[in-house]
């Protein structure tokens, strides 16, 4: 490139950098205008309480409370579950639940409770509603968990949709968590956290709220019990924590306080409560099993925004093969496509596609391709003329096509609270499967518009079909991303019967994971970014979607060797494990960063190769039963203060815990452990639970601890499976579970059960099974035998 053929390279991105700024500013006047046409002005309010009761009308589950003013409907579902909405809201239809609601418990029955309140009585739960509309949900033995007081109103008295705030109090020991994909957890501080969905626009860190994934769910935990509570409205909307506070001495308790506020929708909620592994469990069974992720999206993703061309993901591709690092997925962004348009390829970087998929998928390497929802508004653009045929994209009120800005320049939005457009939608992956795609990634789907000022999404007063209820984007903001996955999953069921779908989204809410996973966003590069990812994966997977993960090594800059380090090794234990950053950061191969992170990182990926078995048994489980893979410490603890605290460490599924370094500069680091015996995963030390140790944490690894007693599943060096088994304490048993790879099918393995004990002087493992107790088929290794 000459001087002049630079002069002219810039000032051409000059003059589209400009042309894109002024699309922004035109968009952003656009929005405010369809707003302040389309949505009546807020005009004088009256404010509502529920008022003094009049009746109770028992009926399956529960039955209607009525009060003066509104009145309360409370079902218990078989499942557990316990369901209450007022002013007549039922539950269903709902974006999150999985299908049809449950049926009603019909041993709930609703009876007279002292004071002139009601009362229901469910198996492991009481709630009594007191005569003014105050709802308390207590344990069977009677400790609170939770109470909401009466909730008030603010209906507009010209009429539309009231705003609403509930404000709770739980116990004074409990701990908040979950509100989807938050940077600043796990354990959610005193503050207020908004519900919108919403790309900031840069890199972000811990002191960025909200983010791509909020969701109205919380998991609240206490010594009593743990719940989680869903306020099924999909409205913006923000919930305010305050933690309580113990009375020290002869001081009183303050209870820990809640305040959801709703700019609309229903007042409705359901809480479950429990161990927080039954807890997940009736919230899966509610809002749907996980899916299932192929086990090739359990092993190392590398992604890039600007591979630029086929040559250079054979380079990168060369370069993990050359060094002998396992690799299992390729991401192509949307450099990719030609000129931005999602489900085009670039002929001219990408001219043989198919032929790299195949020869990729030869080495074992899948292919997986972002679809961003927005569509370039240009006649002639195959998608968008597809798309305007079955009147597929958001309109405003007027009838005109809704325009906003992304990549592709003025773009149009599907609506996917459209079955019509979903099924569209859903078939145009046929183009990306036949492009040898095995895997969908999806992006800026919050929606986003670029914007020069104001609110970077679609006018709120956006119309929607809302499944023929007819609704604006207020309503359906938060569930975009939602349908836009469901459009996806459904249109590669019938476009590949026989292949689970493998998709995960940068947006999403309640029940997005019965779809497929997500993944945090552009997280910063730096400490404080690396901290922020393991809040994301733990919060998201309490409320539900166990599988995500950062961009390793963050999406923007360019990290110290160091901090890429310790982001790849904590990557390595997160269910999605993938290296990605942005066109204008640094590069992210294990090899940029020197021998000595070259050779750690493959210690790494080794590790997450050989544990591979195990994460796809943490898949199954988590879909049949709602854990996460990635869990707090307190998980099967509860009740241990000081574990309720820790926030830089986890359990991996029943038998691991690992213990990130996320600070510079250490190389130890004091890790809280839970009651039992833990070994030191590298040097087979004993460490006794509960309490706090001070491990080393060399630059070579980072402390991973293995429950006494647990069998692992492990690969072998020679690719089969093998059983780690780690000593039980004398006198003690342990165990594992292990369920076999399903192929990228539908088969439903059978989970393999097994038990360790001491016998004599040797530590043996047994199958368990239907037919009684065999030995294992596999090769058992046991460990911590000192
Ligand atoms: C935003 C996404 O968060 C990022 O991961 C991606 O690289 C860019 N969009 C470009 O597609």
């Amino acid at each position: 490139m000459d001087g002049r053929d630079l002069v002219r390279s810039v000032s051409v991105v000059g003059s589209r950098k400009a042309a894109q700024g002024l699309r922004t500013v035109r968009a952003a006047w656009r929005r405010r205008r369809i707003d302040a046409a389309g949505l009546p002005a807020r005009g004088v309010e009256r404010a509502r309480v529920p008022g003094p009761v009049q009746e109770a009308v028992p009926g399956p589950g529960g039955g209607v409370i009525r009060f003066s003013r509104s009145e309360l409907r409370i079902t218990v579902a078989v499942n557990g579950a316990v369901f209450w909405g007022w002013d007549g809201a039922g539950p269903e239809p709902s974006y999150a639940l999985a299908g049809r609601c449950p049926e009603p418990d019909p041993r709930a029955v609703l009876e007279p409770d002292t004071d002139g309140g009601w009362r229901v009585v469910a198996e492991r739960v009481k709630i009594s509603v007191s005569r003014h509309g105050a709802v308390e949900v207590c344990t069977p033995g009677g400790v609170m968990l939770r109470r909401d007081l009466p909730p008030r109103w603010w209906e507009p008295v010209d009429g539309g949709p009231a705003r609403w705030v509930q404000r709770s109090e739980v116990a004074a020991d409990a701990r908040f968590f979950g509100l989807g994909g938050r940077a600043s957890g796990p354990r959610l501080r005193d503050g207020t956290y908004r519900l919108w969905n919403t790309d900031p626009g840069r890199a972000f860190g811990p002191g960025d709220d909200p983010l791509y994934v909020t969701m109205p769910v919380q998991l609240v935990v206490a010594d009593a019990a743990a719940h989680l509570v869903f306020h099924d409205t999909s409205w913006d909307g923000s919930v305010t924590l305050r933690e309580g506070a113990e009375g020290a001495g002869s001081g009183h308790d303050r209870t820990g306080r809640c305040e959801v506020r709703m700019e609309g929708g229903p007042l409705r909620c359901w809480v479950m409560a429990g161990t927080p592994a039954r807890v997940l469990h009736t919230w899966a069974s509610l809002t749907g099993a996980p899916a299932l992720p192929p086990a090739w999206a359990l092993g190392h993703h590398h992604a890039r925004w600007g591979f630029g061309g086929e040559q250079e993901v054979r380079r990168i591709v060369g370069g993990y093969q050359e060094r002998g690092l396992p690799l299992d997925a390729v991401h192509l962004d949307i450099d990719h496509f030609d000129a931005h348009q999602v489900f085009t390829v670039d002929q001219e970087n990408f001219p043989k596609l198919p032929t790299l998929a195949e020869e990729l998928r030869r080495d074992g390497i899948r292919l997986v391709s972002i679809v961003d929802p927005a569509v370039k508004a240009a006649p002639g653009n195959a998608v968008y003329d597809s798309g305007t045929g079955v009147d597929a994209f958001v309109r405003d009120p007027s009838g005109r096509l809704v325009e906003g800005v992304v990549w592709p320049g003025e773009a149009v939005y599907p609506d996917f609270t459209h079955a019509r457009v979903r099924k569209w939608w859903g078939g145009l992956y046929e183009e990306r499967l036949a492009q040898g795609f095995a895997g969908f990634w999806h992006d800026m789907n919050e929606p986003t518009s670029f914007t020069a000022f104001g609110e970077s999404t679609l006018p709120r007063a956006s119309r929607h079909a809302m499944e023929g209820r007819g609704g604006d984007h207020r309503e359906a903001h938060n569930v975009y991303a939602l349908c836009m996955a469901r459009a996806a999953y459904e249109g590669l069921r019938e476009l590949a019967p026989a292949e689970r779908p493998f998709l995960f989204s940068r947006s999403g809410w309640a029940g997005v994971q019965r779809y497929g996973g997500t993944w945090s966003g552009d997280v910063a590069t730096g400490w404080p970014g690396l901290r922020a990812s393991l809040s994301l994966v733990l919060g998201l997977g309490l409320c539900g979607v166990p599988y995500s993960g950062p961009d390793v090594g963050g999406f923007d800059g360019s990290p110290s060797p160091e901090l890429f380090l310790r982001w790849f090794q904590l990557g390595a234990y997160l269910p999605l494990f993938r290296t990605h950053a942005s066109m204008r950061a640094g590069r992210r191969e294990p090899w940029e960063f020197g021998s000595e992170v070259l050779e750690h990182a493959r210690v790494a990926l080794l590790e997450r190769r050989r544990l591979l078995p195990y994460f796809v048994t943490l898949a199954h489980l988590a879909r049949r039963t709602g854990a996460p893979y990635v869990r707090p410490l307190w998980w099967g603890a509860p009740e241990d203060r000081a574990l309720r605290d820790c926030e830089d460490a986890f359990l991996l599924g029943d038998g691991l815990l690992v213990a990130p370094v996320l600070d510079p500069g250490a190389d130890r680091r004091a890790v809280q452990l839970p009651r039992g015996r833990w070994y030191d995963t590298q040097t087979e030390r004993v460490y006794e639970g509960p309490g706090q140790v001070l491990v080393d944490a060399p630059l070579s690894r980072i402390p991973v601890f293995a429950r006494a007693g647990a069998v692992l599943p492990v690969r072998d060096e020679d690719g089969g499976v093998g059983l780690e088994v780690w000593a039980p304490a004398r006198g003690r048993t342990g165990g594992g579970l292990f369920v076999p790879d399903a192929g990228d099918g539908w088969d439903e393995p059978e989970v393999e059960r097994f038990v360790a004990r001491w016998e004599g002087r040797r530590v043996v493992v047994r199958r368990e099974g239907d037919d009684g107790v065999s030995a294992p088929p596999y090769p058992v290794r046991v460990r911590g035998l000192g």
